[in-house]
């Protein structure tokens, strides 16, 4: 169960990737890009241009892929087959990076003089092209005019970073990080079922001061709803993040909404709400806060030994939620130390959830601050599905495919009326 599950949601698992090096000198850490895959479970052919291996040696990238690394244009493969139209039918998916301005003048001009170019030309896969080069040669209207061709023709692009390069040079031309990268193929790889539904997501944890300087808070990282905009957001739905203070980098392409206290996340929930198809509600909100509002710290009184702070009660705001959700879906979170499904039960019917997703935060491994969690996912119908433990992404996956399967039968249910 938990491997078939990894393989359905490790979007490069078992892929066959061709990673075609150009002469740039970024070339060194396309070879972290291609350990990093191999790790993933993709298989990974590496093709080499001629000026790439004045960089790095062919031998790096065998020894990081375990496959044997191409370069000569006329290399026959096992059997008869030419080299890279072998090469080109059994790829997935193909990344050139670094991609140097010459080859992709090459490509939209329609030149194939060896291996790497002339298996462009062959395939019929996505190409994705991570330009690194120089900020002037990135800016020249001839490469903007060559790349701006190939996007008409559906070759897929990644914006080089701004930054120090190594030709001394500031500005624009620096290849992405590694991760950008990787999200960029596993994006090419994901299908946009999600395209027209608008989902917000609430994460991380909310905090309310007891005076300036103090305050109460939990243990909530945010990393389980930052992994479901992030997903949600590659699966094609518009996403809106409303988050608590995380140290996590905030998602590129959503609407984010800094929040502080549960008060703040409550009015930027039900500000967005009646706009929204999906509501997830993964962030940890604190049900108290101080009665009183300090302006001043708290001082120690001489000889005092017990202090007592009043609190008052937050507002419930998933428990709002499901008073107007009406035929919209609402997901909310079941953080429990007891008792889980049954808690959980509870929980989903008491707030009115269309799903509930249990997870138990006394598991080692899993939950608060960790990159993995195990959870169980209740639907309104009493149906429990068990997620074995599996990285907060794939949690995210299984997450979203309920959601949809919800979606499915709510709107049915709504079009079939008469
Ligand atoms: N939640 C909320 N507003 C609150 C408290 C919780 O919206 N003031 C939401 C959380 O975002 C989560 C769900 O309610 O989706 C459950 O949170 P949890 O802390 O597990 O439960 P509580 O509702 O606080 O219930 P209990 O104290 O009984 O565990």
């Amino acid at each position: 169960m938990n491997e078939a599950v990894t393989k359905q949601y490790t979007m490069l698992r078992d892929k066959q990737i061709i990673v075609g090096v150009t002469g740039g000198i970024a070339a060194y850490k396309v070879a972290e890009l291609v350990r990093i895959l191999a790790k993933k479970g993709a298989n990974v052919h590496v093709v080499m241009t001629k000026n790439a291996m004045e960089f790095v040696t062919p031998l790096t990238f065998q020894t990081l892929s375990g496959n044997p690394v191409t370069h000569e244009m006329f290399e026959l493969l096992a059997g008869s087959k030419i080299g890279h139209i072998a090469l080109s039918d059994l790829a997935d998916q193909l990344v050139i990076a670094p991609a140097t301005a010459n080859i992709i003048g090459k490509i939209a001009g329609g030149i194939a003089d060896d291996f790497l170019s002339t298996m462009v030309m062959a395939t019929r896969v996505p190409v994705l092209f991570v330009p690194a080069m120089n900020t002037k040669m990135w800016e020249s209207g001839i490469v903007q005019g060559n790349i701006d061709r190939l996007r008409e023709n559906g070759y897929e692009f990644i914006e080089p970073d701004t930054g120090d390069l190594a030709c001394g040079w500031e500005g624009k031309g620096r290849m992405p990080s590694l991760e950008e990268i990787i999200e960029k193929m596993e994006d090419i790889f994901t299908v946009k079922d999600l395209v027209g539904e608008r989902i917000m997501v609430t994460a991380g944890p909310t905090q309310e001061f007891i005076d300036p300087v103090r305050c109460m808070t939990n243990r909530s990282s945010g990393k389980m709803g930052y992994a479901l905009v992030k997903i949600a957001h590659r699966r094609g739905a518009e996403v809106i993040l409303v988050t608590g203070r995380t140290d996590l980098p905030r998602p590129s392409g959503v609407e984010v909404v800094e929040v502080v206290t549960a008060n703040e996340m409550r009015n930027a929930v039900m500000e967005r709400q009646a706009k929204c198809t999906v509501i997830i509600k993964a962030a940890a909100v604190a049900d108290f806060r101080s009665k009183a509002l300090r302006y001043h710290k708290l001082k120690k009184k001489p000889g005092e030994e017990e202090v007592v702070l009043e609190l008052d009660r937050n507002p419930d705001i998933l428990q709002e939620l499901g008073r107007v959700i009406e035929d919209r879906i609402l997901v909310g979170f079941a953080a429990e130390t007891e008792n889980l499904i049954q808690n959980a039960q509870d929980k989903l019917k008491r707030k009115n959830l269309d799903l509930v997703v249990a997870n138990d935060v006394t598991k080692q491994g899993i939950g608060f601050g960790s990159d993995d969690n195990e959870v169980t996912i209740i639907s309104a119908h009493g149906r429990a599905k068990h997620v074995p433990k599996l990285s907060k992404e794939e949690v995210a996956h299984v997450i979203l495919d309920a959601v949809k399967r919800v979606i499915k039968k709510k709107r049915k249910y709504k079009d079939d009326w008469y």
